[in-house]
């Protein structure tokens, strides 16, 4: 039992370290959140022109992307802002990005189901998702 826990805590701190370990900027964020606008008006295009692909194609995309969105180094670094984002936003950050995926999962499930209405329903409850995070989190 003792032996499982050093390496359960031990996979967890390489786990820790190297989600964390840099190498994700300012410039890598925006890029990732510009992907993600992308995705968006693709699902858009696919819901107007009833088309699967282009609906997958977006919510493959929004999924691959909102996975790598966290703090940037420069927060990481920066004792303060960490600790601050730790405490206060990463637990909602990684509950958005979850909805997130969770959504885009269903959106396609409810589309490919022939249920357009139902699928724009998801679509609007990602992108308040998104806005949760830019008004709430970032203060926009
Ligand atoms: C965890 C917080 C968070 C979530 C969730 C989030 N964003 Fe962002 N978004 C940011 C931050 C922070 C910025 C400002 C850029 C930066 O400082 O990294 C930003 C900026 C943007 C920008 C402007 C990029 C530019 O070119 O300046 C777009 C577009 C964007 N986000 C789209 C989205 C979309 C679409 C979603 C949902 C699918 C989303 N964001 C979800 C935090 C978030």
């Amino acid at each position: 039992m003792k032996r499982t826990w050093i390496t359960v805590t031990a996979i967890m701190t390489v786990m820790t370290s190297s989600a964390w370990s840099g190498g994700y900027t300012r410039a890598d964020r925006i890029l990732d959140m510009q992907k993600m606008a992308e995705s968006l008006k693709d699902i858009q295009s696919g819901l107007l022109y009833n088309n699967l692909d282009i609906i997958k194609s977006g919510a493959e995309m929004l999924k691959e992307t909102i996975v790598k969105v966290r703090p940037i180094d420069e927060e990481v670094n920066n004792k303060d802002i960490y600790e601050k984002w730790l405490n206060n936003h990463l637990k909602m950050t990684n509950k958005i990005k979850k909805k997130i995926m969770q959504r885009a999962e269903i959106l396609e499930e409810r589309f490919a189901d022939g249920d357009a209405v139902q699928a724009l329903q998801e679509y609007s409850k990602i992108m308040e998702q998104c806005m949760k995070c830019h008004v709430q989190l970032r203060k926009w």
